[in-house]
């Protein structure tokens, strides 16, 4: 079953405290990262998510740049209300859209849902792939020597080009 009424878009400031909630929902946990207003509000342009019929948050997701060509699938949070509907898929999407607009190819996540990952495409790869990320986040990680995360990445395919009749 999915959810036909539901809208994907970038995310606006005003969506920083609804996005940390729900978020911080999962947060709280041990499935995500704790991420407040204010440190979403400074990355607002880097995040999509996805609205119900009556303008509520359903999801929401981050793209994380690491290099001009290799960025991180983040943030990737669904409502308990909307799980197992297609809105995952849907926000996952939407941030590799984004990706495709930076000129982003490599993109990767670090998970404790490979299942998720492999569903939406994504083959699982060893971290060691992704210097940048253990340079910035993993060397001053607390868990950085019990990290169960699973690394999973997808090379993005260009849009195809459309041609003139
Ligand atoms: C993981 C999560 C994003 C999935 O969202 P969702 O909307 O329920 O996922 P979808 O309905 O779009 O499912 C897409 C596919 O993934 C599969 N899938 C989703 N969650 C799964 C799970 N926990 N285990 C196995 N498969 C799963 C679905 O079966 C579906 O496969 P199909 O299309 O082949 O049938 C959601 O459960 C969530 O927000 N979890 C808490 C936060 C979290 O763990 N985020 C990931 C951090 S990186």
């Amino acid at each position: 079953m999915t959810i036909a009424d539901y809208r994907v878009r970038r995310a606006r400031h005003a969506d920083a405290a609804a996005i940390s909630r729900l978020n911080n929902t999962f947060a709280d946990e041990g499935q995500m990262l704790r991420r407040s207003p204010d440190v979403i509000a400074l990355a607002i342009d880097d995040y999509v998510v996805v609205e119900g019929a009556s303008g509520e948050l359903l999801a929401c997701g981050a793209l994380k740049e690491y290099s001009p060509s290799v960025a991180e699938v983040a943030a990737i949070a669904v409502a308990r209300s909307a799980h197992g509907r297609g809105v995952g898929r849907a926000i996952v999407s939407a941030v590799e859209a984004l990706a495709r607009k930076r000129g982003i190819h490599d993109v990767f996540a670090l998970t404790l849902q490979p299942e998720f990952f492999a569903a939406v495409g994504y083959t699982r790869v060893e971290r060691a792939r992704y210097p940048e990320k253990i340079r910035r986040d993993c060397l001053g990680c607390a868990r950085r020597f019990a990290c169960n995360e699973y690394c999973f990445a997808k090379v993005l395919e260009a849009a195809p080009l459309i041609r003139a009749a």
